[in-house]
């Protein structure tokens, strides 16, 4: 049974393609799929997508991962990993093995530094940040390698 795979994205997130793409790119959310395939072959993972932005909804669909048993999230909040103590503690209590995704390199965003601050870094299996679209791919890959090694 491929891993279900929640692939979770905050504020600003649905503009991709359109939003600033001299940093986040010109594709969409809607290029994952074909991203995480071409990286792990069609059947690794069984991808769930959602996109909010607002806080309590992201918090909302967290809780709802885990009462379905998703084995996994990667989990790019946007502008509300630098902010969010509430995720922060959502993510500390409900045990679902994350990994933290940025499509920009945030630590290279020096004119910004609280971009390389994270509320969410120490409750995740790790972080990253900088591959474009491709951080999705690559969180997922880290999200199947980490499951792997728990149920070997
Ligand atoms: C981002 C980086 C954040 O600092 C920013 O607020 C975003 C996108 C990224 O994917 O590079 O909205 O999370």
């Amino acid at each position: 049974m491929p891993y279900r795979i929640l692939v979770l994205n905050g504020p600003n997130l649905g503009a991709l393609g359109q939003r600033q793409p001299e940093i986040y790119g010109s594709e969409g959310l809607d290029a994952i799929p074909g991203l995480v395939h071409e990286l792990l072959g069609e059947n690794a993972a069984r991808l769930e997508f959602f996109q909010s932005n607002h806080e309590g909804a992201l918090i909302d669909r967290l809780e709802q991962a885990r009462r379905e048993g998703v084995d996994g999230v990667a989990f790019n909040a946007g502008a509300l990993t630098h902010s969010s103590l509430a995720l922060a503690d959502c993510l500390a209590w409900i045990g679902l093995p994350c990994v933290e995704v940025h499509v920009s390199n945030v630590f290279a965003r020096t004119e910004d530094p609280i971009r390389q601050r994270s509320f969410m870094a120490k409750h995740c299996l790790g972080v990253v940040s900088g591959f474009g679209l491709s951080s999705y791919a690559l969180a997922v890959q880290a999200l199947v390698f980490h499951l792997n090694r728990q149920h070997s």
